[in-house]
């Protein structure tokens, strides 16, 4: 893991060597709100803000998969205002990134519990993976009620009821059959996960995914987290050796 990167000029990065896929944990959207005193939920309207930055960056750019972590299946815990608050301002998200998401050519997919999120959500979740369907540019992955944990059982369920059913042999069952009953089952594994807000930690984060993801933690809270640190945390990326385990 490494530290928030100090460099302040451009970067320039080797346009051969990004990521295919870049997944975040954003994180600290309730520490930048009390640091200034204000409501948590003030901190996830500034964090959405910051969505929009990385989303278009990533366009930009060329990274063909970006997936963020916006709401865990442990997230439901908290307070119902500000469950209420979260899936009030997704649904905002939902709807008023659509047009750009159309025109940018950018596909929505979702990633966790679908039938957890309130209808409304669900609604607004389905126009807009509906309307940027035949979308090439890039991939944008929400997670959603999403949990590592939750979804591995959920593979296990579905794996065994075929085999229940005859329909796979037991002996069948390897890396690729595992990966293809997950919900990632067409989205590459991340090359990069980049956590802000400096815990180092997964919290149930595509547990079965990021085998040999590289890991990159920044102090900064979500709120705050620029294009500009993206840039330099991507640079990093290229910079570092991916062994696989190899020599
Ligand atoms: C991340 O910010 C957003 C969600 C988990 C929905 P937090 O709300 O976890 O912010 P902190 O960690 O309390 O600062
Ligand atoms: C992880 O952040 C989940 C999301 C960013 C959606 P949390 O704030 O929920 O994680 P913990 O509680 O620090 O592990
Ligand atoms: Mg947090």
């Amino acid at each position: 893991m490494n530290s928030s990167p100090s460099s302040s000029n451009p970067v320039e990065l080797d346009t051969t060597k990004l990521p295919t896929h870049v997944a975040i944990i954003m994180d600290g959207n309730g520490r930048w709100a009390k640091k200034r005193l204000l409501n948590r939920i003030n901190g996830h309207e500034k964090g959405s803000e910051t969505v929009r930055t990385i989303v278009r960056t990533c366009r930009k750019i060329g990274i063909p998969y970006l997936t963020l972590y916006a709401f865990s299946t442990e997230n439901w815990q908290r307070p119902k205002t500000e469950v209420e608050a979260l899936m009030v301002l997704l649904k905002k998200f939902l709807q008023s990134e659509r047009k750009e998401m159309v025109e940018n050519n950018i596909r929505l997919r979702m990633i966790g519990q679908l039938d957890r999120l309130p209808t409304k959500v669900r609604q607004a979740l389905d126009q807009t993976m509906t309307a940027t369907r035949e979308k090439t540019g890039m991939n944008l992955v929400l997670a959603l009620s999403y949990g590592g944990r939750a979804e591995i059982v959920r593979m296990v369920q579905e794996v065994t009821e075929k085999i229940k059913r005859g329909i796979i042999e037991p002996e069948a069952v390897d890396e690729g059959l595992i990966s293809d009953h997950l919900y990632t089952r067409d989205i590459p594994d991340p090359d990069l996960l980049i956590r802000t807000s400096g815990e180092m930690r997964i919290s149930n984060f595509l547990l079965w995914q990021i085998a040999y993801t590289e890991l990159f933690v920044t102090q900064t809270l979500w709120p705050d987290f620029s294009k500009e640190e993206f840039l330099q945390i991507l640079k990093d990326f290229q910079d570092r050796v991916r062994r696989f385990g190899a020599v």
